[in-house]
């Protein structure tokens, strides 16, 4: 299980439920990862979604604690739960919000960035991965500038196991 997120300089992701910037060559670059691929979502971010709905082509598991049916998506009320329904999926991806990500993001093995080169108001968070012992840094691509005028980068960062580290020394 992997993680795709779009940051900006002050590791904020989103403000009043929705992302303050948006790069479309990130938004294609998102599409064509997760297509066919599954998708858990929080319900929080579902509602950004257009007209609220699910992404087509893709298996959603929505987060909720609430004892509700989301059309052309499965329900998931826990973490162990949502672990008990990908263990089998070939791909997935946790794709936020700020709250999925706290929850999920340990259970994952890699992290895809987009750190987009601005600083808006946000009131949602992604977690520093620089200060955390369990991410190393794998990979970067250039600074690339978008249709709407953005510098931005794609960012890997991958699970570190202490021991596949020792057995390097
Ligand atoms: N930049 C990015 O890449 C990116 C990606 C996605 C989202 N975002 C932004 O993130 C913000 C939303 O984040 P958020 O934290 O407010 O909302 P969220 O994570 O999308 O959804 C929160 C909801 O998910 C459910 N939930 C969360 N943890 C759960 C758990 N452990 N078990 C069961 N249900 C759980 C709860 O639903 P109930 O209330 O129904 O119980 C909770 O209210 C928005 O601004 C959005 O634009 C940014």
């Amino acid at each position: 299980m992997d993680a795709i997120v779009a940051y900006y300089q002050n590791w904020g992701i989103g403000k009043d439920g929705t992302q303050p910037i948006v790069i479309p060559e990130d938004r294609k670059r998102f599409q064509e990862m997760t297509e066919g691929a599954t998708v858990i979502v929080g319900r929080r971010t579902l509602e950004d979604f257009p007209d609220g709905k699910p992404l087509k082509n893709r298996k959603n598991i929505v987060m909720t604690r609430q004892d509700i049916e989301i059309e052309g998506a499965t329900v998931a009320h826990s973490v162990q739960e949502v672990l008990e329904m990908v263990k089998d999926q070939p791909r997935v991806y946790v794709i936020g919000g700020e709250s999925v990500y706290e929850a999920l993001v340990p259970y994952c093995e890699k992290i895809y960035i987009t750190k987009i080169y601005a600083k808006p108001e946000c009131d949602a968070f992604f977690q520093n991965l620089d200060e955390q012992f369990a991410w190393s840094f794998e990979s970067e691509s250039e600074i690339m500038t978008s249709s709407t005028g953005h510098r931005y980068q794609y960012y890997v960062y991958e699970k570190y196991y202490i021991t596949d580290n020792i057995k390097k020394l």
